[in-house]
């Protein structure tokens, strides 16, 4: 038995150029938290709806593997958060996710992202957007995109503009005990500004997985 055949999220892999964006397999699982561990935003602002990294370093890696395996272990067709690790030129800096419900019928879901402090900047924020945009447009059917920005997360802002998002209203929230503004962001495909070209493995189980294609009974 394959683990890919079992979960068929573990066979998935999207490349483009350097970007690699693949499976958070339990081994990628220590690199990925040594990575957080490191920094994923300046401590003094919180970028995240859910705080995650407010986590004390003794309680973030347990918080971070449970997290993962939940997803894994709470997927259903009505209900999926696929998070990929993000490899930009061999090494392990972030992750990019595509969060959705009901997706057979509203075709649709919200993207999420994080990279390590060290790899801010140099444009990989840009291309794993870019490629997990083209591979839910292309690959999955998806007719529209969405994601959310506190108003003071620049980078997470202009990563969405670059894209091609447009804005979609706001809402406060509750962050940290303060009313903060959150930006809701759309994409349609016909907006998304293509970055290299992307080569998919492992699409056609993953869509049967989800859904689609699968044969009646
Ligand atoms: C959001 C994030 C993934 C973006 O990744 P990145 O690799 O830094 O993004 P890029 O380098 O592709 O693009 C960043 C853009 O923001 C701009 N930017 C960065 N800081 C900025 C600031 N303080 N003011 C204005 N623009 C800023 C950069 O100039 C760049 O735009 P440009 O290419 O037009 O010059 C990364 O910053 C991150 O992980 N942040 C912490 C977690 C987070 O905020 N996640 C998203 C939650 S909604």
């Amino acid at each position: 038995m394959d683990l890919r055949d079992a979960f068929p999220p573990f066979g998935l892999r999207i490349e483009a150029g350097p970007l690699v964006l693949r499976p958070i397999t339990d081994d990628v699982l220590p690199t990925l938290i040594d990575v957080a561990a490191a920094g994923v935003h300046d401590p003094n602002r919180m970028p995240f709806s859910y705080p995650w990294t407010d986590a004390s370093p003794d309680r973030l890696p347990t918080n971070f593997v449970q997290y993962h395996w939940g997803t894994r272990t709470r997927w259903s067709t009505n209900a999926w958060a696929l998070d990929l690790a993000v490899e930009y030129e061999g090494e392990i800096v972030g992750t990019q996710g595509f969060t959705t419900h009901d997706y057979l019928v509203t075709r649709t879901g919200e993207t999420g992202s994080w990279l390590g402090l060290a790899h801010h900047d140099r444009g990989i924020g840009t291309r794993m957007r870019q490629a997990i945009c083209a591979f839910v447009f292309d690959h999955l059917d998806a007719e529209e995109i969405t994601s959310a920005a506190f108003a003071d997360n620049p980078a997470s802002l202009a990563v969405s503009r670059k894209v091609g998002y447009r804005p979609d209203g706001r809402q406060r929230l509750n962050r940290r005990g303060e009313s903060a503004v959150n930006q809701r962001l759309v994409l349609a495909p016909e907006d998304l500004v293509r970055g290299e070209p992307i080569v998919v493995t492992g699409v056609e189980a993953f869509r049967s997985f989800i859904g689609l294609d699968r044969q009646e009974s």
